[in-house]
């Protein structure tokens, strides 16, 4: 039987999810949506990968244990998955004990297979990578080739794998099968690295603590690489007595066993994962599919880097289904892309408000005004059924290769096609003639089954949406199946409720403003933002602890309000002119929905007065009142000083 198993990397948890995360966990939850909709068997693995010296390091910096830490982030991707409506079927955790089993099951294997040696190791490792370069790969000034961080240079009695045995078995294998790395150029570069040879790998550390000890050999723990590698058949109960899930997905000689990884970690699974698997006699991924990088000003987004992008704003304004499908439509197969705020309004307002918005609003609306529901009469007489099979055609050819953005083109060629066919044929002026006649019953069929069409063809990429449009066409709840895509299922009669439109459009202009006032606020008073629920900005108040000589740094003084009013043009930011003791200060502060401005005048407040002036909506503000945040909302509450403390009191 044909089984679909599709795979995420599994994420380190000493960094918080951010766009690049996502993007790999939503590919994967589309390529099995869509394997699932069209009847197969599928299932989807994604999980943290928890060993290793960078987590037993961000632990240690946070003073807590490395379970502690790893328990903390799992939390936060359970969260951040359920939101984005992911549908995977298990999440392994390589801290789980049917893992370690795993493992070492695999371990047993490649042992017998005599493949594991023990010699001196030496060379120019990275931390982050937890990964040895070759000099040629760090270049003169021996930086990280992904991180550009300076690589160290390693000494060690580790335990090696006899990589290099496997350099002609793999090469044959890519040769072979055109679909094992994709894309194309990605399968190029394996097999340009594997003709130049593949020099054995070191598999154990005897510093690193954090990890699973190696089987047999006593102060050696096993390369986190090798560790994590094998959640892929551990999951699936490799090494327990229960291999029916392993049997089903992975030792299945019908089954596609699909690795969805970004390209940063090809090596990995296009060339250690599968030798380890030829080492132990274990089938081999059909394909590693290696993404491009999210970018953002022109570099790869990381935490080591700095400059990544958590989508908490624009997912709390528009919803996950506009992230998703920006991501999806944005990025072309394979190459990078760049994320910025200003793509994703420009693609949610053409594509989302106008082009499927208005498209189903419309058809929804003419439906209801002419027949209180779906038409009574079906119809396959139009062109809109043979445009459905085409973009059918289409998308399918295209998701079988995970080109996402594609698929999507063919459903939105399909939406325009319903656009311009209702245009053309008039509903409106066809039911002022002869009212809710036969003809105009079959002219809104043939428009409302092409908008189901869509939404099922959206499933995979917008679940959410989609089951939203199905609502909006009157059909019963539910996932959609395989028999949901064929023309006439649309049910007949049937009362549809009120249109609401799907994605109202974004006011690109007030949503920048909105942005640019909350990040000079943030800047103002980090200490007084909360996470908000489901974000991913901390792990916890007590992660980041600073000295007192840190704290010491912001100087805090209690000040008096002597006049009051508001910014011109806003609602929110109130102007104080404050008296200090020594000197007055201009500051600007966004409690204008709870506080007057005729209120806070004689009001005893503590200021921050060592900030870097900001300019707030144009008036310049020099110092920070402080506010406790209440609730989710985080509504400012202004800390109260007693009115006997002259202004100008040093607050510690
Ligand atoms: N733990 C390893 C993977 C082990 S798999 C057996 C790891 N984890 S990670 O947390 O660093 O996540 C890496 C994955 O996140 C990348 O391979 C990629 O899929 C995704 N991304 C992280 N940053 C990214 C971008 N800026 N752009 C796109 N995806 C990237 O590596």
């Amino acid at each position: 039987m044909k089984t679909f198993y599709a795979t995420t990397p599994i994420y380190y948890v000493n960094d918080l999810p951010h766009v690049g995360h996502i993007y790999s966990t939503v590919v994967t939850d589309v390529a099995t949506r869509y394997h699932r909709l069209i009847g197969e068997k599928t299932r989807f693995l994604t999980g943290t990968d928890e060993h290793g010296q960078n987590i037993e390091k961000a632990a240690a910096a946070q003073g807590i244990p490395p379970i502690t830490l790893a328990d903390r982030v799992v939390a936060r991707y359970h969260d951040l998955w359920r939101k984005f409506d992911i549908s995977n079927d298990d999440f392994v955790r390589t801290t789980e004990k049917r893992h370690r089993t795993g493992v070492e099951a695999l371990i047993a294997r490649i042992e017998a297979a005599g493949d594991f040696y023990t010699d001196r190791h030496a060379g120019w490792y990275c931390a982050s990578c937890e990964a040895f370069y070759t000099e040629k790969e760090i270049g003169e000034e021996k930086r990280c080739p992904v991180h550009g961080t300076p690589c160290v240079w390693e000494s060690e009695e580790n335990i090696f794998f006899r990589l290099s045995k496997y350099a002609a078995p793999l090469l044959e294998h890519c040769e072979k099968h055109p679909e094992f790395v994709r894309p194309e150029t990605r399968r190029a570069e394996v097999m340009s690295f594997v003709r130049g040879g593949l020099t054995d790998l070191s598999v154990s550390r005897s510093k690193v603590r954090w990890g699973i000890p190696f089987p047999g050999r006593p102060g050696q723990v096993i390369y986190v690489w090798l560790d994590a590698l094998a959640n892929y058949i551990t999951a699936l109960g490799f090494g327990s007595e229960d291999r029916r899930l392993y049997d089903e997905f992975w030792g299945n000689p019908e089954g596609r066993r699909v690795h969805f990884i970004g390209k940063d970690i090809l090596r990995f699974h296009a060339i250690y994962w599968p030798a380890f698997l030829l080492s132990a006699g274990l089938p081999l991924p059909t394909t590693v599919w290696a993404h491009g990088w999210w970018l953002r000003d022109e570099k790869k987004m990381s935490k080591s880097v700095g400059n990544v992008v958590r989508p908490d704003g624009l997912v709390a304004e528009f919803g996950p289904d506009a992230l998703r499908y920006f991501l999806l439509r944005e990025m072309t197969f394979g190459q990078d892309a760049s994320f910025s705020d200003e793509a994703f309004l420009t693609r949610f307002n053409a594509d989302l408000a106008n082009d499927l918005g208005n498209t189903v609003s419309r058809v929804a609306a003419l439906l209801r005004q002419s027949f209180g529901g779906t038409p009574p009469e079906a119809s396959d007489s139009s062109e809109i059924p043979s445009a459905f099979a085409a973009a059918q055609k289409d998308w399918r050819a295209a998701l079988e290769e995970f080109a996402f953005n594609r698929a999507l083109d063919a459903v939105w060629r399909l939406l325009t096609q319903i656009n311009g066919y209702v245009v053309a044929s008039e509903p409106w002026k066809v039911r002022k003639e002869e009212g809710a006649s036969a003809r105009l019953s079959r002219i809104l069929y043939a428009a409302a089954e092409g908008v189901r069409l869509c939404a099922v063809m959206l499933f995979p990429f917008m679940p959410g949406t989609s089951r939203r449009i199905c609502q909006m066409l009157g059909l019963p709840g539910g996932d959609p199946a395989r028999e949901d895509l064929a023309w006439g299922r649309l049910p007949l009669g049937v009362p549809i409720p009120e249109t609401v439109p799907l994605f109202p459009r974004a006011d690109a202009g007030a949503y920048f403003a909105q942005k640019e006032m909350t990040m000079s606020e943030e800047k103002q008073a980090p200490a007084t933002t909360p996470p908000s629920p489901g974000t991913t900005q901390a792990v916890s108040p007590s992660d980041n602890r600073i000295g007192i000589d840190e704290f010491q740094k912001v100087r805090l003084v209690t000040g008096r309000v002597l006049e009051a009013d508001r910014v011109p043009g806003s609602n929110k930011l109130v102007r104080m002119n404050v008296d200090l003791g020594a000197e007055r200060r201009q500051v600007v502060a966004g409690i204008g929905k709870q506080y007057a401005p005729e209120a806070l005048v004689g009001r005893n407040v503590v200021v921050v007065t060592n900030l870097k002036p900001a300019r707030l909506m144009g008036v310049v503000s020099d110092g920070m009142v402080l506010a406790a945040t209440v609730g989710e909302a985080g509504e400012p509450v202004l800390l109260e000083v007693p009115p006997d403390v002259p202004p100008g009191s040093r607050v510690k």
